[in-house]
């Protein structure tokens, strides 16, 4: 088939990018190498500098490629994603979350094209009871990031009952890890997550490291997360994409484990490679004490099932960053 990956130079776009390659997919990928990187980017994919918030940019390219050959489909990777930006700047999450899927999907619609895949966020779910979210339970965002996700999913919704479109909606939970060629990995100047924070301590590329708060309603105190390896979430948009091109079908899937650790146990997972130098502080503002996938509808609909646990994980995000 043949793809266009907007935002395939970002961290998940980048990895998707190089499933669809291995999978003999024609590739090209739009990005405005805001926090992307042009070299993250397969060498057999063709690129394209563009803004999805720009509309006649957009709309040239797609123009550009669907003289040589329509696309069959659109993965949708250019979100800004961090939730405490996202409380300080919700303007500029709501333009380019929001504002940048309406004009996507006003060029698809301009250029007939059938098949969106779209990036969305456990976020969307806020905080659920027990901690393990299915896809048709409540959606109740606590930030403007899981709002600015949601708005978008509806709005894909009602534009391909419109327009005649399939949709496949993922819902991240913690996405971790690098390519296995180590070419590529979560690459950034400010790093905010756990796994790549812990790393960093353990490796001494950072002096300490905190845990935000431990005084959870959980096991050790400290919250629990599900973490799904970025090769197998890249697989999976791979399985979405042909499930809804050759179906002619839509659909909303968790990607996760199914199965939750705890930030301490993140912490002593990496220390077992070296000492990690930590403390415990105050919790950070917005987290959810719990979030674990329930991921059996991305299993019996998709075939989809994740292939590498934590430590897989862990591993290849030392080894990235030893490199
Ligand atoms: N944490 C620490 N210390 C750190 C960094 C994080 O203790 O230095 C803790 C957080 O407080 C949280 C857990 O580690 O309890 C995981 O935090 P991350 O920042 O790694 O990830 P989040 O769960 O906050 O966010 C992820 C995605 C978001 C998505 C969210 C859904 O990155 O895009 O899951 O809940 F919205």
């Amino acid at each position: 088939m043949k793809v266009c990956v907007i935002g395939g130079a970002g961290y998940i776009g980048s990895h998707t990018v190089y499933e669809l390659i291995d999978d003999h997919h024609e590739v090209v990928v739009i990005d405005n190498l805001s926090t992307g990187q042009r070299d993250a980017v397969h060498p057999k994919a063709k690129f394209h500098f563009g803004d999805i918030t720009n509309f006649e940019q957009l709309d040239e390219i797609f123009k550009e490629e669907t003289a040589l050959k329509p696309f069959d489909a659109v993965m949708h990777f250019a979100a800004k994603i961090v939730v405490p930006e996202s409380v300080e700047k919700p303007l500029d999450y709501y333009h380019n979350n929001v504002e940048g899927v309406r004009v996507m999907l006003a060029v698809m619609a301009n250029h007939g094209v059938k098949n969106i895949i779209f990036s969305s966020t456990a976020a969307v779910y806020g905080q659920p009871e027990n901690g393990v979210c299915k896809e048709d339970d409540e959606t109740k965002p606590i930030n403007p990031y899981g709002e600015t996700k949601l708005a978008s999913e509806k709005m894909i919704q009602w534009v391909s009952d419109a327009y005649d479109m399939n949709y496949c909606i993922f819902r991240y939970f913690n996405v971790a890890g690098a390519h296995e060629s180590l070419e590529i990995g979560l690459n950034r100047d400010v790093l905010t997550h756990i796994i790549p924070i812990t790393v960093q301590t353990a490796l001494k590329i950072r002096d300490e490291m905190s845990i935000f708060g431990n005084d959870y309603d959980t096991a050790d105190g400290t919250c629990v997360r599900d973490y799904i390896h970025v090769s197998d979430l890249a697989q999976a948009h791979v399985l979405g994409m042909k499930y809804i091109v050759n179906e002619n079908k839509s659909g909303i899937f968790n990607l996760g484990s199914s199965k939750g650790f705890s930030v301490l146990e993140v912490v002593n997972e990496v220390s077992k490679y070296k000492p990690v130098n930590y403390k415990v502080g105050p919790r950070r503002a917005g987290d959810p004490a719990m979030l674990i996938a329930s991921s059996n509808k991305a299993k019996e609909v998709l075939g989809f099932e994740t292939e590498r646990s934590l430590e897989k994980i862990i591993e290849s995000d030392i080894k990235y960053r030893e490199k």
